[in-house]
């Protein structure tokens, strides 16, 4: 899984230092891009509260046989926001010591800091715990920026706002990290909800929902509502929160009917696209475009990421019916904000943004939208008088990412069960009564390639690449030896160079 280094914008460095250029008017809108670096923790502006508007009909078993599981107990379970992340509170050891877990539909292990950190509160002390045990085996996870290393254990879970009992479930407990802790996050840990193929060191390690399912009998699907929809990444106000639940759906939190996509392969949650749409403007791309290398569901990337030549087309139909001509380049590219005077808001400027994705009914697609409210995000006051907002859209080198700037338009419905992924319209995806999303269907997939997915990298391929490797680097060795030169080292394994990670693109 190498993937080259894109020169991908640090959304961090982004935040920290947003350079914005000369002041610029645009069109007839007093747009500005304004100047100098602000402070995070200062800032003020919330703008608007997204109220749950639950509309249906209360209590529902719908999807949990056995009666066991009350989904209701579970609804507001999350709190956080796209910035900081979505995060659940999990009580871990006996007695049971509380964490706040991110939950990370990219990635499958369960970690969990073990020691302490400057950039948080407190964490899990597996020697206070009376069922910890350690498997002796060390773990480290690196991302492109920032890394975890520690030790794999086991340990009883339970889930305070989650399905009732308790599970021994793989922890690895963090001792040392960089750059995965970050100031001003309220979460300790990660909840990594895909698949074994994905988990550290290797896919023997169970996932923590593989874990649930077995041990608490409850059905192999979860669904999830992220409710940050156009709040204020970097404000200090309370999140809003969502709801992650663990056994089924809740119908109070989506309208209308739940749209199924195949998952293409389970690693990730690998789905299909087929067709981009920017207003009612097909990009008209070869769908195979759409999924290099791959199209995945991921909760813990912050923004909707596109691979370059989807990205460079999306951003000229944009320009091209925003009506706003000279936007600069640096808002595409995530460097600078563009900001309006208050009350000016550029909503309607922006054109909607729709995906379609291929339906259970393979000859059909379905479509996804999402209105501008959720890729034109308000960031801050930066000076009083205005109101700034970045894309919420970035390029990406290693596939199309529906990160989090989609997901809070919708309740998604991660059936593993039946290996689809549904998509409702969420109920909490409405703001001033107006809904930010729309979801469509069905529409004939006759004009698409009948497959426009890769295949992913195969774990015994990769062990083939990797013993060649091996074998080369031996060879390498006792020339070198004989040259009596520096001895050769393999790289550290369980490396993930991977940008759709939630260290990057997320904003704190
Ligand atoms: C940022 O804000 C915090 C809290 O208001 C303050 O303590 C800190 O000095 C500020 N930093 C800068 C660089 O302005
Ligand atoms: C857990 O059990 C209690 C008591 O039986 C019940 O009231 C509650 O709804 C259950 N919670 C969940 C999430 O199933
Ligand atoms: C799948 O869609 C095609 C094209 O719309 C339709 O002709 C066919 O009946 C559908 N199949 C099923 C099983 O619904
Ligand atoms: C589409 O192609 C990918 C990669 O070649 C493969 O893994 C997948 O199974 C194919 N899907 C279908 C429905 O044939």
């Amino acid at each position: 899984m190498a993937r080259a280094a894109a020169a991908a914008v640090s959304t961090r460095a982004f935040i920290f230092s947003v350079f914005l250029g000369v002041s610029q008017c645009y069109f007839a809108v007093p747009l500005k891009i304004s100047t100098g670096s602000y402070n995070v923790s200062s800032d003020v502006g919330v703008t608007r509260r997204v109220v749950l508007t639950a509309d249906g009909d209360g209590l529902s078993l719908a999807s949990d046989p056995s009666g066991a599981v009350n989904f209701l107990d579970m609804v507001n379970n999350l709190q956080g926001d796209y910035g900081r992340g979505y995060y659940i509170e999990m009580s871990i050891g006996t007695p049971g010591q509380k964490v706040n877990i991110l939950v990370d539909t990219g990635s499958s292990n369960f970690a969990v800091a073990a020691a302490p950190h400057p950039f948080i509160t407190h964490y899990f002390d597996a020697a206070l715990s009376g069922t910890y045990q350690s498997s002796g085996r060390t773990v480290a996870v690196r991302y492109t920026q920032g890394n975890w290393e520690g030790e794999l254990g086991t340990d009883r879970v339970s889930i305070p706002n989650g399905p009732n009992g308790t599970a021994t479930i793989n922890i690895a407990a963090i001792l040392s990290s960089e750059g995965f802790f970050l100031p001003g996050v309220n979460w300790q840990g990660i909840l990594g909800l895909a698949y074994p193929m994905l988990a550290r060191p290797d896919s023997s390690v169970v996932p923590f929902f593989n874990s649930l399912v077995q041990q608490l009998g409850i059905p192999d699907i979860f669904s999830l509502q992220m409710c940050g929809a156009g709040i204020s990444a970097s404000s200090t106000a309370d999140p809003p929160g969502g709801s992650l639940i663990m056994g089924g759906i809740e119908p109070t939190l989506y309208q209308g009917s739940v749209w199924y996509t195949p998952i293409v392969e389970e690693w990730y949650f690998q789905v299909e696209v087929l067709k981009l749409e920017v207003g009612d403007q097909n990009l008209d791309l070869d769908c195979r475009e759409y999924n290099m290398d791959k199209a995945i569901v991921d909760s813990g990337t912050t923004l909707l990421r596109l691979p370059v030549n989807v990205f460079n087309a999306v951003v000229e139909a944009i320009t091209r019916s925003s009506l706003i001509q000279d936007f600069s380049s640096g808002f595409w590219d995530g460097s600078k904000l563009a900001c309006w005077m208050k009350g000016e808001t550029p909503w309607r400027f922006f054109p909607k943004l729709s995906i379609y994705l291929r339906a259970t009914n393979t000859s059909q697609s379905f479509r996804i939208t999402i209105l501008p409210k959720l890729y034109i995000q308000p960031i801050t006051d930066v000076d009083g008088t205005l109101d700034c907002f970045r894309f919420g859209l970035s390029s990406s080198a290693n596939g199309l990412v529906i990160g989090a700037t989609v997901m809070e338009g919708f309740y998604v419905v991660f059936d593993r069960a039946q290996r689809r992924l549904g998509f409702a319209l969420s109920s909490c995806a409405v703001s001033g009564g107006e809904a930010l999303s729309e979801v469509a269907g069905p529409f004939s997939a006759a004009d698409v390639a009948a497959n426009c997915s890769w295949a992913p990298p195969k774990e015994p391929f990769m062990w083939v690449i990797s013993y060649a490797l091996m074998a080369v680097c031996a060879v390498v060795l006792i020339m070198l030896l004989l040259l009596l030169v520096l001895p050769c080292r393999r790289n550290r394994s369980g490396e993930i160079t991977d940008e759709s990670s939630l260290v990057r693109h997320r904003i704190k």
